[in-house]
């Protein structure tokens, strides 16, 4: 707790007073991960290899990534060498990331509230990711109906740009909890039941193991990815 505070602290001067939580979320991402990278190896090469397997990049091509964050789940090295441009978006990054991104002069990034997004025509891409990203757009409302009219505007961002790109939508859309016995205790949408139609291939992310985030029960995310 103490490394995540000092963490925060640190990007503090330079976070927009309303990324604060998020940021705040992300770090505790970057902890989580570091405890349970064993846990979530499945789950991270599942959204690399299927990007990887579902591009199909001209040598001008360029690729947006929605959600890109502490980047665990992008192939950078592999995207920054079959595209022209990748273009990470989120709303912030930490300076662990801005590192990484370094190493690739064409990669850039863009740090943007994604949930206020109405169109992306001021970006040239030709294929375009939401990676990881619309069940955390739900997060902090309450009420189903808004929740799914972000997904609504989530869902038209993709597909308003279908006819000039490459769509991939990788997302959990299921919430597990289990006891210690792997009883199932509680199963939710995470995507306040919206249908999105059949996926072109299902997984699970063991996202906190017993012990993570409680002492008597695990969580697992049920993770879909599609090419729209
Ligand atoms: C579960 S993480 C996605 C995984 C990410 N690709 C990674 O490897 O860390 C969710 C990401 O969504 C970002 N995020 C949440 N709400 C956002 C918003 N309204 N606008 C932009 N990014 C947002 C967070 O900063 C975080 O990086």
């Amino acid at each position: 707790m103490l490394v995540e505070f000092l963490e925060y602290l640190w990007h503090y001067p330079r976070i927009p007073k309303e990324f604060r939580e998020i940021v705040q979320e992300q770090i505790a991402i970057k902890s989580r991960y570091a405890r349970q990278r064993a846990a979530w190896t499945n789950h991270l090469s599942n959204c690399k290899s299927f990007i990887l397997e579902n591009v199909d990049p001209q040598k001008d091509s360029r690729i947006v990534l929605l959600g890109a964050g502490l980047l665990n789940d992008v192939p950078i090295r592999e995207l920054s060498e079959k595209f022209f441009e990748v273009i990470l978006l989120d709303a912030f990054f930490l300076d662990s990331t801005l590192a990484q991104i370094k190493k690739y002069p064409n990669v850039k990034f863009i740090s943007k509230d994604i949930s206020k997004i109405e169109n992306l025509t001021d970006l040239d891409f030709d294929h375009l990711v939401s990676l990881n990203i619309l069940s955390q757009l739900l997060l902090k409302e309450e009420s189903i109906a808004i929740k799914q009219q972000i997904i609504n505007k989530h869902w038209g961002l993709l597909v308003g740009n279908t006819v000039r790109s490459k769509v991939i939508l990788i997302t959990d859309y299921l919430k597990q909890i289990f006891d210690r016995n792997n009883q199932k205790k509680l199963e939710e949408s995470s995507l306040a039941d919206y249908d999105i139609p059949q996926a072109d291939r299902y997984w699970d992310w063991d996202l906190a193991p017993l012990g993570e985030l409680d002492s008597n029960y695990s969580m697992m995310l049920k993770v879909l990815a599609k090419v729209l």
